[in-house]
């Protein structure tokens, strides 16, 4: 039996609807533009070089946290489930799980779909027996699956850290629709915990510079989404551990006073003056094991590097 992919896309792009959003970010008392905006293409293949750096340790402790217990979290899923990777990409995490958690049904899901299409085919001609389903979704806003995803027993895969990107309160209710949508499986999530501000603030400011070419990225983007003038040399990357919130912050910082138009609208920056782009939550383990359980699910396990920086968590739908 020889499968191929299905792809369904229900991203529904309207461009008038993010130029809206965008310019609204950019008028605001305090600028910013959502950190969805950074991962278009270009922004998503910087993104897998930042996962190459040094300085950047979660992917490495992730990947070893997944080499050493991997055999120890399929033993706590439910066999021949439906594995449903959230943010798959180019499917690489999930793949390396194949071999351990055997999935009757794969379905990867990404706001971009043609970014799945290419991984996806060489996926499936790898396991030729497993149905395969590519889902454009922006999952963060509503996480409830197509029918398409199948009906047996699903395992949700949240690798990554990604769920940093959103505050304590969105956290909650994005695990909560997690919580409902595994119905007789779980969630296999990745968390970038709480450690010393010299050690994180590196890994988000890197000595070469592909952190900064990542947000300096987003004025591209809006360039082209909004028609305004940014220009990249008047923008400089600024990234840093806010304490009090937990969080590293990402924000581009004017370098002088500029004046940036775009049909219909403009607004001038000051110097220094910064457009807030993304922010990374670094959690405490105890914290997230409880914000699990306060999202429904009834118990949780998890794993850590050697050094404690990193958790991996499955929790029990
Ligand atoms: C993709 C959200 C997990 O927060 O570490 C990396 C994004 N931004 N360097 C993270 C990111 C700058 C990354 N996540």
């Amino acid at each position: 039996m020889t499968l191929s992919p299905q792809f369904i896309d229900a991203v529904q792009d309207k461009p008038q609807a993010l130029r809206t959003e965008l310019v609204q970010g950019l008028l605001a008392a305090e600028p910013c533009v959502a950190a969805k905006y950074l991962y278009d293409t270009l922004g998503s293949r910087l993104f897998e070089a930042i996962t190459e750096l040094p300085e950047y340790y979660p992917t490495r402790c992730e990947a070893g946290i997944f080499a050493q217990h991997a055999p120890a979290m399929a033993a706590l899923m439910p066999p021949a489930a439906t594995l449903v990777d959230l943010g798959a990409g180019n499917c690489r995490k999930a793949a390396q799980l194949f071999d351990v958690i055997r999935p009757a049904r794969y379905v990867a899901v990404d706001i971009s779909v043609a970014f799945l299409r290419p991984a996806l085919s060489s996926l499936q001609a790898a396991y030729p027996a497993i149905p395969m389903l590519g889902l454009g979704l922006d999952f963060s806003a509503d996480l409830s699956l197509p029918a398409a995803a199948g009906d047996g027993a699903r395992v949700l895969f949240y690798p990554g850290s990604s769920i940093g990107n959103f505050s304590p309160e969105q956290a909650l209710a994005f695990l909560q629709q997690a919580h409902v949508a595994s119905q007789g499986g779980g969630l296999l999530i990745g968390v970038d915990l709480h450690k010393d501000t010299a050690i994180l603030e590196p890994a988000y400011d890197d000595a070469l510079g592909v952190t900064a070419a990542f947000n300096r990225n987003v004025l591209l983007r809006l360039n082209l989404l909004t028609g305004s003038n940014f220009a990249l040399a008047d923008w400089q990357h600024v990234a840093f551990f806010n304490s009090q919130a937990s969080r590293i912050e990402m924000h581009l910082q004017a370098r002088a006073a500029v004046q940036v138009r775009w049909p219909g609208g403009e607004r001038q920056f000051a110097q220094g003056q910064r457009i807030h782009t993304e922010n990374s939550y670094k959690w405490q383990q105890a914290d997230f094991a409880a914000l699990l359980q306060r999202a429904g699910f009834s118990s949780t396990r998890a794993w850590t590097d050697t050094q404690g920086w990193f958790a991996v968590y499955w929790a029990q739908a």
